[in-house]
């Protein structure tokens, strides 16, 4: 099959720039120094090449959808819901199979007891910085007596300096990452256990080797990462196809907001610029000096601005070399 036979939108991924991606990060941060992030790909069979392509066996999930999902496909040698849930029955089923070992972030007296009716280890999960999940360091050690109160295996700690991960100014990142560290290293001496869980793309650099980064996007990379300079190419893009062009000097691709995640910008359509985007529709614009709109019916690349929530709008993606479409891995994970 060729890439101009996949009906669009297609999802599709450049081999060799995934497997550059993935060498690159290994070569930077071998074996257990990095636990992928699954939320970025959604894929079992994407997981599975990254494992045996650069032996990272343990992952990071943000959903029990994913979890439940990687257990299944026997990627679970440690995974790590790295994320809060309340969900006891399904987290209780999940450790019950038995075939994965479950490990879950709290940050609560809630989600401690979540975890306990479960029999989930646990990484007390700390707000370094992100206003989002996490204790405030100063109660991360109460909530390690309660749950080894409780009979459960504490493990360390996870601080996420998401609100560091996509700043393009390098020196910036270095000076917020220290700080989230030092919030972090409080928290794990009085949490004690062996795993500090941190970081992501953005900032997998800046990270020693007493800690695993939690990258995800990395692997496929999106435009908004590109500003960052950083070592991994795009090797993620839309295939669309233009349906209508205006004498009035605009064209019309079918790919929009229900193929993209959208948080982070526009998608980009390299040549040209991007006007709108409405739920089937991008209108793109012919920039001055171009030599013109291409005519309908042909194809065209479009790339994400943000990775995760445009890979969980596909179904699957169709792994290339060029033109030619090596495999189709379905996108098994999306859902809840
Ligand atoms: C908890 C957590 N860890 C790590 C990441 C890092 O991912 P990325 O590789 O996209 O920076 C994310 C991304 O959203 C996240 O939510």
């Amino acid at each position: 099959m060729r890439v101009q036979d996949l009906p669009t939108p297609a999802l599709v991924v450049e081999r060799s720039a995934l497997d550059r991606n993935i060498d690159t990060m290994a070569a930077a941060r071998p074996g257990p120094l990095v636990r992928p992030h699954v939320k970025a790909f959604k894929s079992t069979v994407m997981a599975r090449h990254v494992a045996e392509r650069a032996g990272h066996r343990f992952f990071c999930c943000a959903t029990l959808r994913e979890m439940e999902g990687m257990a299944r496909a026997g990627l679970g040698d440690d995974l790590l819901l790295a994320n809060e849930t309340l969900d006891q029955a399904r987290l209780r089923a999940l450790v019950a199979r038995g075939d994965a070992r479950i490990s879950v972030a709290v940050d609560s007296v809630e989600t401690v007891e979540v975890a306990a009716a479960a029999g989930a280890d646990v990484l007390v999960d700390v707000d370094v910085g992100l206003p989002r999940c996490g204790c405030v360091p100063e109660e991360a050690g109460g909530l390690a007596d309660l749950a080894r109160s409780r009979g459960l295996e504490v493990r360390g700690v996870m601080g996420y300096e998401g609100h560091v991960v996509g700043n393009p100014d390098r020196a910036g990142r270095v000076a917020a990452v220290a700080e989230s560290r030092e919030l972090l290293r409080r928290a794990h001496s009085e949490v004690g256990g062996e795993v500090v869980s941190v970081g992501g793309t953005g900032t997998y650099d800046l990270h020693g080797d007493d800690v695993e980064v939690q990258a995800g996007s990395y692997l496929l990379m999106d435009t908004d990462y590109g500003r960052l300079g950083l070592p991994f190419e795009q090797a993620l893009r839309v295939e669309a196809t233009v349906i209508s062009a205006s004498p009035k000097g605009w064209f019309v691709v079918d790919a929009s907001l229900k193929a993209f995640g959208m948080d982070h910008g526009n998608p980009s359509v390299p040549g040209f610029d991007v006007f709108f985007c409405s739920d089937e529709h991008t209108t793109v614009l012919v920039p001055d000096g171009a030599s013109g709109a291409p005519p309908v019916g042909t194809r065209l690349s479009m790339l994400p601005a943000h990775v995760d929530p445009t890979v969980a709008m596909h179904e699957q993606m169709a792994v290339v070399d060029g033109d030619e479409v090596l495999e189709l891995w379905p996108v098994d994970l999306r859902g809840w």
